[in-house]
This record gives C-alpha cells, sequence and structure tokens, in this order.
C-alpha cells in the first residue's frame, strides 16, 4: 500500500457521522475509510468535556492502530471536548465539525438564526468564540437537543416521537422569525425529514458536513496525502467499527447512502476500548 492509500479515520458517538461518511464518499469515492460509532457510551452530549477526552482518546488509538492517516471528528460535541487534545497529542491532521454559525450570520435577513446542538458543544470554545466573532448583531436561538440524538440511534429519526421533541425545540424560534437553523450535532441531518414538515418555508436549514468534507480534502492535498487508484483498482471501502450494536448504523447506511463506484463494506460490532473512565 502507498503510503497515500492508508485510510482515513472518522468517528462520532454512534451513527450521527454518517451523514459526514456520506459527503466524503460522495466527494472522494476513492479513499479507504474507517468509521468508529461508540455506540456503547452515546449520548456523549451530556458528559463532561473530560470524559469525553478519555473516550475519543481511545478511539484515536484504535484508528492510529489501523493506519490511518487523518481523522475526521464527525461529532460536533467530541470536537468541543476534544479537538484541541487530539492535535496537540498524535502526529497526523484532525478535521473537526464547525458549528456553521457564521454562515448562518452572514445570510441571515431576519437577524434571527437557530441553532440546535448538545449540552457539550454549547459548552466549547469553538461556539463561545464563533458566536462572539460572528453573530454579536444576531439574535441567537440556541438550543439543547436533549434526546434526539436517542431517537437517531434507536432507528426512530421519522417517527411521531421526533415530530413531537422537535416541535418543542423548534416553536418558539420560529416565533423568534428564524430564517436559518444549523444543525450542530451530526445526527441531526437524519431528522430532516421531520424538520422540513415543521419549518416554514424560509427557513433554511444548514448541515456543516459539506464544508467540513472540502476541508479535509484540502488538508489531504496539501499534505499530498490523497489516494490514488487507477483502471480496475476504482471502488470504494469502508470498513465499520461499533463499541456496541451495528444494526442501526447499518439500516441508515442502506437507507441513506448512495456511492457511484462498487462499494466493499466490513461490519464488526462490541469492540472493546481502554479507557480509565
Ligand atoms: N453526533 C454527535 C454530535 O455531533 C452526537 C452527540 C451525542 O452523542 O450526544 O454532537
Amino acid at each position: 500500500m502507498s503510503h497515500s492509500c492508508k485510510p482515513i479515520g472518522i468517528f462520532d458517538s454512534g451513527a450521527g457521522g454518517l451523514s459526514v461518511l456520506s459527503e466524503l464518499l460522495r466527494l472522494m469515492p476513492k479513499e479507504h475509510y474507517i468509521y468508529f460509532a461508540d455506540t456503547a457510551n452515546c449520548p456523549y452530549g451530556p458528559k463532561p468535556h473530560s470524559d469525553i477526552i478519555k473516550l475519543v482518546d481511545a478511539i484515536t488509538k484504535f484508528l492510529l492502530q489501523k493506519n490511518c492517516k487523518l481523522i475526521v471528528v464527525a461529532c460536533n460535541t467530541a470536537t468541543a471536548a476534544a479537538i484541541d487534545y487530539l492535535r496537540a497529542n498524535y502526529p497526523i491532521p484532525f478535521v473537526g465539525m464547525e458549528p456553521a454559525i457564521k454562515p448562518a450570520s452572514q445570510n441571515t435577513k431576519t437577524k434571527s438564526i437557530g441553532v440546535l446542538a448538545t449540552a457539550g458543544t454549547f459548552k466549547g470554545r469553538l461556539y463561545i468564540e464563533t458566536s462572539r466573532k460572528y453573530a454579536s448583531d444576531v439574535n441567537v436561538c440556541y438550543q439543547v437537543g436533549e434526546g434526539l440524538v436517542e431517537l437517531v440511534e434507536t432507528g426512530k429519526a421519522n417517527s411521531p416521537e421526533a415530530e413531537e421533541l422537535l416541535h418543542r425545540y423548534v416553536d418558539p424560534m420560529i416565533d423568534c422569525n428564524i430564517d436559518h437553523l444549523v444543525l450542530g450535532c451530526t445526527h441531526y441531518p437524519f431528522l430532516k425529514p421531520v424538520l422540513n414538515k415543521i419549518l416554514p418555508a424560509n427557513v433554511k436549514v444548514i448541515d456543516p458536513s459539506p464544508a467540513v468534507v472540502l476541508q479535509t480534502q484540502r488538508i489531504l492535498h496539501t499534505n499530498n496525502l490523497e489516494c490514488v487508484k487507477e483502471g480496475n483498482d476504482t471502488f470504494t471501502e469502508v470498513d465499520f467499527y461499533s463499541s456496541g450494536q451495528i444494526n442501526v448504523l447499518r439500516q441508515l447506511l442502506e437507507n441513506n447512502i448512495e456511492v457511484d463506484l462498487p462499494i466493499n463494506v466490513s461490519y464488526t460490532d462490541n469492540v472493546v476500548l481502554r479507557h480509565n473512565l
């Protein structure tokens, strides 16, 4: 294997990172991806940042053992808690999730935007700094999406329970006249069908994944790490690992991800990682 055909690591507390993986596969289908879902420890949102650092440290060691050349932290909460720690402690590039406050604040006409994220993401330096920098003259209605990750993880993203909870979280934002809703958690794009039913047509839903994936591509290119496969060698390769059960991940993958190339997929569940929580 040439250096650049090493895999790209990607992880989340669970299945949410698939919303990022689907964009990665669309833009860079020839790469080999290793996805780790920390299903046994999901959700991360309510956990202290110190615990999340220990969890993602163990995942990072696992992905490095698999020879990953770059890691995408496909979880806003883990990015908020641990991206500085990871960059300071490991020699490979890490790409984290960006709260998409900037495009929402720059494009709002009503001067009012909504942000839906986990408690852990709102506590992070990144969210606080980005809001100060870009949203000081904008009314930001923020809401912790408590319970939403659990609905996605149990295959209930498109259910009456999801609709009821989202009404509770989003109706007050509509009353505040928002015209942009930032999805600050990688699980939330799976709730888009229900959100589209609830939100007025003028409200634009912003998923930061495409921007994060473009940034991943830029970093691979700058560091000469892109995978070059030619001729008959062109296929997509994804290995999934989970610290719990893999079934929801598998179902979301089959229902939501489209790839142009033939795809080789492997699944391994109940992976035990060592961390001293
Ligand atoms: N997908 C994670 C995020 O983007 C979910 C957090 C959680 O597990 O609560 O924040």
